[in-house]
Order: structure tokens, then sequence, then C-alpha cells
């Protein structure tokens, strides 16, 4: 894994946020100190690194792609702080921190997430009226599609519904691809856009995001059992305290394992027919796919 391009991206993706987010010493300061408590605790960011590294790959400018690459990360925060609450997986720790709630209160950790979200399209769509460009235009829509009832929204309500039932795999695989894959859909796809690519390349990544985004999801299933919480930085087991269905009480851990590295496999497959460009997204999806936080 090439760590310097990933730690590259990171710090723009980081240094984007810093200067996007609203300053904590304004008015009523508790909302903007709880956004940037949670933003600032020390996320992956793969979710911005695939954008500006799929904009990149394709020839695009990286610059023009930042505001983006903060905005899905902005949302992928609240969902993690939605995500947290006693109403949902009642997490007390998140990326190594107390959660919103613990931290701010419930009331104020709802308001924080809703903030993150509005926030997002507030930067992306300033930057899509002033300069006029379609190709933000559709960037956002991806990102729109990706966070609301056509993606993630829609997997977390299936999650939540399905606590404590038994649940085929067919509604398993719904919730993975819904909760997780189709925000790192949006994000392969509106990298790929604002470098003004055409829909069969945008459609070709999007299916490799979709393996992608399955993969990753399973694996977190998998470390909710393997891996401890200094490693992730949240709660083991939370899984299991919910009584949610997964991949680990479906096909077990081997079983599991099996399915992470063949859905890679076909994803890498399908980025290796952009040739040398696509190393990094290939190294980053075996990466990901091999992880333990
Ligand atoms: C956690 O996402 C929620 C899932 C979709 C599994 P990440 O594992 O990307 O969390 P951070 O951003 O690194 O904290
Ligand atoms: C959540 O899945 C995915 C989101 C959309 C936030 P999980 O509930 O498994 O995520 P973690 O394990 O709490 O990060
Ligand atoms: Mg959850
Ligand atoms: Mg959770
Ligand atoms: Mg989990």
């Amino acid at each position: 894994m090439n760590l310097d391009e990933l730690k590259e991206k990171m710090k723009l993706t980081d240094a984007a946020l810093e200067s996007l987010l609203p300053p904590e010493n304004r008015y009523p300061e508790i909302i903007y100190k709880a956004m940037r408590y949670s933003v600032f605790a020390g996320g992956k960011r793969l979710r911005p690194v695939i954008l500006l590294s799929v904009c990149e790959m394709l020839g695009g400018d990286i610059k023009k792609a930042l505001p983006f690459a903060a905005a899905i990360e902005m949302i992928h925060t609240y969902s993690l702080i939605h995500d947290d609450l006693p109403a949902l997986d009642n997490d007390d720790y998140r990326r190594g921190r107390l959660t919103s709630h613990k931290m701010f209160g419930e009331d104020i950790a709802i308001l924080t997430g809703d903030a993150l979200l509005g926030h997002a399209f507030e930067v992306m769509s300033k930057q899509t009226a002033e300069s006029g460009d379609i190709n933000m235009a559709k960037a956002m829509y991806d990102i729109a599609f990706g966070c609301g009832v056509n993606g993630m929204l829609t997997g977390q309500v299936v999650d939540v519904i399905s606590e404590g039932k038994a649940i085929d795999k067919d509604t398993l695989d719904f919730i993975h691809l819904n909760k997780t894959a189709a925000m790192i859909q949006g994000a392969f796809k509106a990298g790929a856009h604002l470098a003004s690519a055409d829909e069969e390349t945008v459609e070709k990544l999007n299916k490799a995001a979709e393996k992608i985004g399955v993969a990753f999801q399973i694996q977190d299933d998998i470390m909710d059992v393997t891996s401890s919480f200094e490693e992730m930085g949240k709660p083991a087991l939370s899984d299991e305290k919910n009584n949610k269905t997964t991949y680990v009480t479906l096909l077990g851990i081997e079983g599991s394992k099996k399915v992470v590295k063949d859905l890679s496999k076909e994803a890498c497959d399908i980025l290796e027919t952009f040739g040398d460009k696509a190393e990094f997204l290939i190294e980053l999806t075996k990466y990901l796919t091999e992880r333990k936080k």
C-alpha cells in the first residue's frame, strides 16, 4: 500500500474540512464544537480518499474535487453520530472518543448529525452554483443518491427494523448494499463525474464500488467479532449486543472472509481495466478488505 499517497489525500481532506466547517468561536458554540469533535476524531477518510483518487485517476482536477471530498466525509460522520445514538446501536465510543451523545447529550448529537448533513449540501451547492459546472451538479446528485432513501438511509432503516429477527441473506444484502455500499458508490461516481467521465466509465466504477462497499461492510462485521476496541476505536461485539444478523452469524468467520476476498478480487478485476493509473485504488481495495480497523 502506498501509504504516502494515502496520507497525502487524507491531509488534503482534513485541510478542506478545516476550512469548510464553521469556526468554533461563533454563537451557538456548542453545535460548531460538536461538529468538529466528531469530524476531527481520526476517521479513515475512506470516502473522500476514494473520491479524490478516482478524480485523479481519470485526469480531473483534485482542487475542484476537494469541497465534495469534505462534504462526503461530513455526511458519513453524520451517519455515524446517528448510528451510535441510544435509539439505534447505542454505542459509547467512536473513533477512539466518547460518542457525540455521551459528550454533548442526545439532543445536541441529533442536531449535530443534522448540521453536518445540511452543511455538506450547503458546501456542494455553493460550489456548483458559483461555477455553473454541470459535472459538479452530477457529483452532488451522486452523493445525495448515496446518502438518501435510495441508499444509506434505507439501509439503516432495514438494519434497525431487523434487529432481533432472523433475516435471510437477501435482506442482509439489501442492508449492506444500502447502508454502506451506496455511499462508497457515491464517492466513486462523484469522483468520476468531477473528472468529466462518460457514463460508461461511471457505470463501470459504480459496479466495482458496489463490490468494495459490500466487502467493506462484511469486513466491518468480521471485525466486530475479531478486533478489539483498541484496534477499532469503537466497541467490539456491538452487533451481538443488538442481536443483529450479520454475515458472521449467517456464514461464520471463515465463510465471511471468503466472500470478502472474492468480492475484493472482482472489484480489482474491474479496476485493472483502467491500467496502471488504477494501481492506488487496487492497493486501497486490498488494504481495506484485509484491515483490522
Ligand atoms: C464505519 O465506517 C461505518 C461503516 C460503514 C462500516 P468507517 O469504517 O469508514 O469509519 P471511519 O470513518 O473510519 O470512522
Ligand atoms: C453502520 O453500520 C453503517 C452506517 C451507515 C453508519 P454499523 O452499525 O455496523 O457501523 P459501526 O460498526 O457502528 O461503525
Ligand atoms: Mg448500525
Ligand atoms: Mg453501529
Ligand atoms: Mg459494525
